[in-house]
């Protein structure tokens, strides 16, 4: 009897199986950030995952963080991403747009020679990937406290324009180092305002922006991704699991669609930890197989689990769960690329691979 197949209510949806498509950056969207038809393709065959989350999608021009990512902040783009849910829901489908703003981990190359923006001025180790190549990240601007409002704004107008897009919901990518989990990480905060300091103040930003998503959205068309202690982009906190902790204890009456918790290396259990303090919809991901997915839910340990690397070589991974079938192995080399077919619309589904 398998667990991953059955129906689960999260939010305002019940999804057919638990089986979520995580949200991955493509790179295939053009120079000015609208998807094309290889991203409506793309969505389209994955469209038997209970829920696909989108790739991480620039809520405005200043949060791109990445060589052709989206964004959902022109009419063109707007549209653009229209297809992509009108394929899903034309196969039956429901879609989530990741709101991504990269912050600090971005490039004056990539915002029109503006000074990426961060909670304060610390730059982060490593690289920004640009049309140039791979270049060094820059020491970012601090918002002003007024400035903060006007992002969060910011997300509250890219939402209204998702659900314009015919998004089913949002989520708010509060992992891997972003705006967001470097206002709420102690090593990229060093605020003397209300943002800043304090657990209470460094958990604000994702609290207040998340606030501004339901209330376009409603709670119930409204996730929240987090990776404790996932350290991805120079991310550091004093004290990961005093964080964690309040922000959840905080996030318990939102009545959001649901948390995801999606965790890299670390020896701390933040999913005994957090889902009791959630209290609501939970989602496990990262390097899950069936075998773990049905462990996880037979448990009771989350509502659903998340899938990302096999979702993307697997269009129809619910079917191969349910046949015991073979999967496709990701290509790494065509994770990220220019707009091509190659490594994104051409992995076969089960009937393809048979008359192949
Ligand atoms: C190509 C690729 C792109 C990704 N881009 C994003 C992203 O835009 N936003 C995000 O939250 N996570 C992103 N991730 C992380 C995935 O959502 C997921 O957490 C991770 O792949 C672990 O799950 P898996 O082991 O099932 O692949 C990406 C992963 C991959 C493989």
């Amino acid at each position: 009897m398998s667990n991953t197949l059955t129906p689960v209510r999260i939010g305002r949806y019940t999804i057919p199986n638990r089986l979520v498509m995580a949200p991955m950056t493509r790179s295939r969207a053009s120079d000015d950030g609208v998807v094309g038809d290889l991203t409506v393709t793309y969505y389209a065959q994955r469209a038997t995952a209970g829920l696909i989350i989108s790739e991480g999608v620039f809520p405005s021009a200043l949060g791109k963080g990445y060589v052709h990512t989206p964004g959902i902040e022109t009419a063109e783009q707007v549209a653009a991403w229209k297809k992509v849910t009108d394929a899903v829901h034309a196969r039956g489908g429901r879609i989530f747009m990741q709101m991504m703003h990269s912050g600090r981990i971005s490039h004056p190359a990539l915002l029109n020679g503006a000074t990426p923006v961060a909670p304060s001025a610390i730059p982060p180790a490593g690289q920004a990937w640009t049309s140039a190549g791979q270049v060094d990240f820059v020491t970012p601007r601090a918002l002003s406290t007024e400035e903060v409002a006007g992002v969060i704004d910011e997300y509250r107008q890219a939402t209204r324009r998702a659900i314009e897009a015919g998004f089913d919901g949002v989520e708010l990518h509060g992992a891997s180092g972003y705006l967001p989990e470097q206002f709420l990480s102690s090593g990229s905060n060093q605020r003397q305002d209300q943002y800043g300091g304090s657990v209470e103040n460094r958990a604000r930003f994702m609290l207040d922006t998340l606030d501004a998503m339901i209330a376009e959205a409603g709670a119930d068309r409204v996730g929240l991704k987090i990776s404790p202690e996932m350290n991805y982009n120079s991310i550091t906190d004093a004290d990961p699991q005093q964080t964690y902790r309040h922000l959840v204890e905080q996030l318990r009456g939102k009545g959001l669609a649901y948390l995801h918790v999606a965790l890299f290396g670390t020896q701390t259990d933040y999913h005994g930890m957090l889902r009791p303090l959630f209290g609501g919809t939970y989602l496990i991901g990262s390097g899950l197989t069936q075998q773990s997915a049905e462990a996880i839910l037979a448990e009771g340990k989350a509502e659903a689990t998340v899938f990302g690397a096999a979702f993307l070589a697997n269009p129809d991974l619910p079917e191969r769960f349910r046949q015991d079938a073979a999967l496709n192995q990701p290509d790494r080399s065509t994770f990220f690329a220019p707009p091509t077919a190659q490594g994104y619309i051409d992995y076969p589904a089960l009937d393809t691979a048979e008359v192949a």
